[in-house]
């Protein structure tokens, strides 16, 4: 289908299959900030329970996110503040870093990292090309006009597109559209009253335009992830459509608002806004395939497609302040990817690499567990889509399953890691025919229904797991 540059045209546009299939990605914030790696961290908090527990301006002063350096640096008393005084001089200007990281970066090796991530059992990648920083890890024909040189002379995002590729994954390519603080200087100390920091001149809606443009053309990226909205003076219509007709397998996220103050001062705007109860921040915008919800729980199957992404701690770039106790584990990452993938997600789980490309081992080991499961499970995962019906239950022992479908089999994740010799599901009825096994065994296991519910005997070769499936084949008679 070739798509017109029309909202009637580009909103035609279906979730391409493999996207709906792959259910796991990995993202990657790797630049400039990298290289001090440093953000502050609370043991269990992620950004939201920071701004909800505090208020908007003190979450941003304590900001978790690595990646955000640059602005936590220019907000007076922030910790990032005082680590960077201590550890660079307080002059040290985070320009700065650019030397440093074209240095270090020099040592990235882009097929250790497409390796890793396909035993990871990932499907598709999505790297950051530009973050808010500006810094473009490509040699970009399009110069940004406040700091021509501000870019990598190696092309990393080419590199590691070959890679990925080689290695059977799709990649896909992030760009921060409208946030660039080479041409806002002021820090965004309000989590809330983010347009006023948007850029809105004619010159960087063209910069901005013209850069992702190069990217479609020259990576052809699968996936095209635009963060925290877009100049409005672009059509957005036409770049879907080109996007769309350049990427036939392609796919866009959500978040591409484009919203200006028009003239008005940013009390005018944000009060305009909340009395019509929209809120400030920039994802509520949904254009684009679908919805990428960040650091939140979804509990019911959305409307759209979605996506979620997440740090395997709580930050998006390399932070070495992190928490210990914030890292996930294999077991976590496997458990939230069943869980949304039983609601029709995705699991976006995002890697941090240190300047020099090196991956912490907090980040690999669960990555590799993750792979491992996948290995046994897989198939209850990839390709499967949620039971309409039901996406959860519960156990007789109180452990959490979640359902997904594959034609007329229904897969029943158990998400427990220290399992018996049964398992109950209470209220599940299987017909006569259905065939019972379980991920990773051979044979068909005892099992029999009673109390209107199925009970299974777990066999002894199991072993111990993070979590186990139950394949009842036969299951759906539609
Ligand atoms: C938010 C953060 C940004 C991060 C993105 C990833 O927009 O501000 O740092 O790159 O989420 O989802």
């Amino acid at each position: 289908m070739k798509y017109e540059p029309t909202r009637e045209s580009v909103d035609q546009h279906p979730v391409p299959q493999w996207f709906n299939d792959a259910k796991f990605g990995i993202f990657i914030h790797w630049g400039l900030y990298s290289v001090p790696g440093w953000a502050y961290s609370e043991k269990g908090k992620s950004i939201r329970d920071i701004h909800e527990e505090t208020d908007e301006f003190t979450g941003q002063t304590y900001n978790p996110y690595a990646e955000w350096y640059q602005n936590t640096l220019r907000i007076e008393g922030s910790p990032t503040q005082a680590f960077h005084a201590e550890t660079y001089g307080k002059d040290f200007p985070y320009s700065g870093f650019q030397e440093i990281f074209e240095k270090e970066s020099q040592k990235m090796d882009p097929k250790a990292w497409a390796e890793l991530f396909r035993k990871a059992g990932a499907k598709y990648v999505v790297m950051v090309t530009k973050h808010h920083d500006g810094y473009c890890l490509w040699p970009s024909e399009n110069k940004n006009p406040k700091q021509p040189e501000y870019q990598s002379k190696r092309d990393l995002v080419g590199e590691l597109t070959d890679a990925v590729r080689a290695e059977g994954m799709k990649m896909g390519l992030y760009y921060s559209g409208i946030l660039d603080w080479t041409f806002k200087k002021g820090p965004m100390n309000s989590a809330m009253r983010w347009v006023d920091h948007y850029i809105a001149s004619d010159e960087y809606a063209a910069y901005s335009l013209a850069q992702t443009e190069e990217l479609i053309h020259r990576y052809h990226p699968a996936v095209l992830w635009n963060d925290m909205g877009y100049p409005a003076q672009c059509d957005l219509n036409a770049l879907f459509a080109d996007y769309y007709n350049t990427v036939p397998e392609g796919v866009i996220s959500e978040r591409w608002t484009q919203r200006s103050l028009d003239g008005r001062t940013l009390e005018e705007y944000v009060s305009e806004l909340e009395k019509k109860g929209e809120v400030t921040r920039t994802e509520g915008e949904s254009r684009g395939d679908y919805t990428c919800p960040e650091y939140v729980d979804i509990t019911s199957v959305p409307a759209k497609k979605w996506e979620s992404c997440r740090g395997i701690g709580m930050a998006f770039g390399y932070n070495r302040n992190e928490d210990p106790a914030n890292f996930m584990t294999g077991k976590d990452v496997i458990w939230s990817l069943a869980d949304m993938v039983s609601k029709n997600g995705n699991l976006l789980l995002n890697v941090g690499p240190c300047a020099d490309g090196t991956i912490q081992e907090e980040q690999i080991r669960p990555l590799l567990e993750t792979g491992e499961w996948l290995a046994v499970n897989g198939d209850a995962i990839y390709g499967t889509t949620y039971w309409t019906e039901k996406q959860e239950d519960v156990t007789a022992e109180g452990k959490k399953v979640c359902y997904t479908r594959k034609g007329d089999v229904l897969n029943a994740i158990v998400l427990d890691d220290a399992h018996g010799k049964e398992v109950t599901i209470p209220g599940l009825q299987i017909p006569a025919d259905a065939k019972v096994t379980v991920y990773g065994t051979a044979g068909t296991p005892e099992y029999r229904m009673e109390n209107g519910g199925l009970t299974v005997c777990l066999p002894e070769e199991m072993g111990k797991t993070s979590a186990y499936t139950i394949r009842i084949e036969g299951f759906f008679k539609d």
